[in-house]
């Protein structure tokens, strides 16, 4: 009897823990605020947002909510790490919610999941060291994804860079096209900083230190980048279990050092639509303020 009480109790729990992380946390976004001790010395604040792996479908109306009010903070500049889509309608949907947003000056990557739908995988692959394999579903439609973003003005870093006046500034902006996919093409952007820029900053879907290494190594002072979705299940006072990539799994959200430069890992603000779990670990994006390091 006692045992079966035991049982009973932890199914209990367990379902209870999985309806909170189904229903609950992942509708439940935060926005997070970090300042870098990043610029040259005596150079004023730049305010940088942060949004990541919104996995969008039509339905989302939480999501599309929230984004659209992400426009009131004003940043100086937004960065979209990637996997903006899940769902072949979802475009417009993030054209109508990231309006406002897209009046800002913005720059973007793509994620494997901009250019193909989720299909079912044994979710215990995720446990394992990568072996290589990708499974991808249909086609989704990037092209006009990409359409929607450099229409507003919107820089597409994949496999490119560029330098940005920004309110009387110059701030370059290197990139790659999702390394999680290997479409990263470094030696096409690698080679020194802009003399005329006052920081460069590195852009990429999945942190792949493999990438990170050459973007530092090039004078790069701080990367953004998405995909680990913060390891998405984290366990309290232990963290993320799985990155999904080669970094490690401390810093599988939030602002870390990457050989002397800052990383900064956005959790991002969706899941997979074939796993809609998050757990102490809500959705977020982060507004970053860059201070000079003096
Ligand atoms: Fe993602």
């Amino acid at each position: 009897m006692a045992v079966r009480s035991v049982v009973l109790a932890t199914l209990g729990a367990g379902a209870a823990l999985l309806g909170y992380a189904a229903g609950v946390e992942r509708r439940r976004p935060v926005l997070r605020r970090v300042t870098v001790p990043v610029l040259p010395a005596g150079e004023r604040a730049l305010r940088v947002l942060h949004i990541s792996d919104l996995h969008l479908t039509p339905g989302q109306t939480w999501k599309r909510r929230w984004l659209t009010k992400l426009a009131e903070l004003e940043p100086d500049l937004v960065v979209d790490t990637g996997d903006t889509i899940a769902h072949p309608g979802a475009v417009a949907a993030f054209a109508d919610a990231a309006a406002p947003l897209l009046n800002r000056p913005g720059v973007f990557v793509l994620g494997s999941n901009d250019r193909y739908a989720p299909r079912f995988k044994n979710p215990l692959r995720y446990l394992l060291p990568d072996d290589g394999r990708r499974v991808h579903g249909p086609m989704l439609p990037w092209r006009e994804l990409v359409d929607v973003l450099t229409s507003a003005g919107w820089v597409d870093l994949d496999n490119a860079r560029m330098t940005l006046d920004l309110a009387g500034r110059r701030v370059e902006c290197v990139g790659v096209d999702d390394p999680h996919i290997w479409c990263d093409q470094y030696d096409r952007v690698a080679g020194p900083p802009d003399p005329t820029a006052t920081i460069t900053l590195g852009v990429t879907h999945s942190p792949e230190p493999r990438v990170l290494q050459r973007m530092v190594a090039d004078g790069v002072r701080l990367v953004f980048a998405g995909h680990t979705h913060g390891g998405q299940l984290r366990v309290p006072f232990y963290g993320a279990l799985v990155t999904n990539c080669g970094l490690d799994r401390h810093r599988a959200r939030g602002l870390s050092r990457f050989d002397g430069a800052w990383l900064h890992v956005s959790a991002g603000l969706g899941t997979s639509p074939l796993a809609p779990v998050r757990f102490a670990c809500p959705p977020e994006a982060t507004l970053l303020t860059l201070v000079a390091e003096d």
